[in-house]
């Protein structure tokens, strides 16, 4: 069994599925379908599947073209479940939220892990790419597949393998990152690694799924805790008139041991804000508290609060309260160069200063409406078009994410007051009097 599903990957004769057609699920079946490997893809989103086989991307960062290349490879997007059965080797990408509790949500997990087992044949791998807390794949997909009576590491073979997708990233993509796959046995981490071996430079292999869903958990915590320490010091260094940026440019000409880290509104995306809360939860199950942890996502769900104060501030110099000010807030994606506006901090910025009583609308050249927000469902506005006339008529513009489409200098320029949350203006010359850092 084991044999001969290696044989398939390493001629490319295998087909993949890819169960999650999102920003993870994507850009991993276009790297198997560059490759020539036959991919069929899963989703649940009907409208996704129908735009993805007219050969047309609904992600920004993809475009039509490569979706269109990838239906002239082998790759085919479908919302029937009943193929499942059809791959040789099937890749979970679906979503890991939270519960309104701020607990880990596998819910998605779960149902795709449902859906496998209902087609589960012998010969088949599974692979869970979703982040989440270590245990889930033995604790919570194991049981499902195996209630079907196939045996895994004899019948069926089961990894873990975390995605390490970064969206806008030009400089790297998953044809230039390591891949860390854990099997369940030595079995499946052969197979799990001989399927990424096809698409990425290097896999690095590790001895248990754990250490896999681990290693995801510490990259994404290594980045909240960094990013709270640099806004907490941001908060100290703004009271002693220190520029925290200018700090954080002199620091990383370290040539060791220091890794530099920005200060934001707040965290954003689907990643950062989220796991650590996985791990916190899991953490608990074991008696344990992960204080250093949670004291970081204390920090950094403050900062909106901190970035309005500074509104607040900035129009009081001028005489001007919040209340009835016309403020404009430029980038609600979660950052730069994305259409991804999920847990951006540009929600709670314009829902702070709307419930102060700021007139406010917003800009976003890669989010033409906002998308209802589970938690802000009454947000519901368009992108107004960035002209001068619009930047003068307001009270102050807040820079929320530095996108590189916009002029800065231009801007500034037309702009009365310009809160810049991203040091997004860092090289304008012309007009510095009217920005304030946040
Ligand atoms: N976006 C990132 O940068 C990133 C990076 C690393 C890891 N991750 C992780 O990867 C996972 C997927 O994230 P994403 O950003 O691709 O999410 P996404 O929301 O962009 O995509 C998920 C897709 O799964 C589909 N889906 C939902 N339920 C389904 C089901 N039961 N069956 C089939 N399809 C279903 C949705 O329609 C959607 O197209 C998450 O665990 C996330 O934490 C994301």
């Amino acid at each position: 069994m084991r044999q001969e599903l290696l044989e398939k990957v390493k001629s490319r004769r295998a087909t993949v599925g890819i169960i999650g057609l999102g920003y993870v699920g994507l850009p991993l079946a276009r790297s198997f379908a560059r490759v020539g490997v036959r991919v069929l893809g899963f989703d649940v989103d009907v409208g996704k599947v129908k735009k993805l086989n007219a050969g047309k991307s609904y992600i920004q960062q993809i475009p039509d073209a490569t979706i269109a290349a990838m239906r002239e490879q082998r790759f085919e997007a479908t919302s029937d479940f009943a193929r499942l059965g059809e791959p040789d080797a099937i890749l979970i990408c679906v979503p890991t939220p939270l519960t309104e509790a701020r607990e880990p949500d596998l819910s998605y997990v779960v149902k795709s892990a449902q859906s496998i087992a209902a087609k589960l044949r012998p010969g088949q791998l599974i692979v869970l790419e979703s982040t989440t807390y270590p245990t889930t794949t033995r604790n919570v997909v194991l049981p499902i597949l195996e209630a079907t009576g196939l045996k895994a590491g004899q019948d069926f073979f089961l990894a873990f393998s975390p995605e390490r997708e970064d969206p806008g990233n030009q400089t790297h993509s998953l044809d230039t990152i390591p891949k860390v796959v854990g099997g369940l046995d030595a079995a499946s981490a052969e197979l799990a690694c001989a399927v990424y071996g096809t698409i990425v430079p290097k896999v690095v292999k590790v001895s248990s799924p754990e250490v896999a869903e681990a290693c995801k958990i510490l990259e994404n915590t290594y980045r909240a805790i960094n990013i709270a320490l640099v806004n907490e010091l941001k908060l100290l260094y703004d009271r002693m008139g220190i520029d925290v940026w200018e700090v954080i440019d002199a620091a990383k000409t370290k040539p060791f041991g220091f890794q530099a880290f920005y200060p934001g509104p707040g965290l954003g995306g689907h990643c950062i804000p989220i796991d650590p809360f996985y791990l916190t939860w899991v953490a608990r199950q074991y008696g344990c508290t992960t204080r250093f942890i949670e004291l970081a996502g204390e920090v950094n769900t403050s900062m909106p609060a901190f970035v309005v104060s500074k509104v607040g501030d900035a129009l009081n110099e001028r005489a001007k309260p919040i209340k009835g000010s016309k403020v404009a807030i430029l980038g609600m994606a979660y950052k730069k160069d994305v259409d991804d506006p999920r847990e951006s901090p540009g929600f709670e910025l314009m829902d702070l200063l709307l419930k102060k009583g700021a007139r406010v609308t917003y800009n976003d050249p890669h989010i033409p409406t906002l998308p209802t927000m589970r938690h802000y469902p009454h947000l519901q506005m368009t992108s107004q078009p960035l002209t001068a006339a619009y930047l003068a008529e307001q009270d102050c513009v807040l820079i929320a994410t530095d996108h590189s489409a916009y002029n800065y200098p231009w801007i500034v320029e037309h702009a009365a007051l310009v809160v810049d949350s991203r040091n997004a203006t860092r090289d304008v010359t012309a007009g510095r009097e009217k920005i304030v850092k946040a």
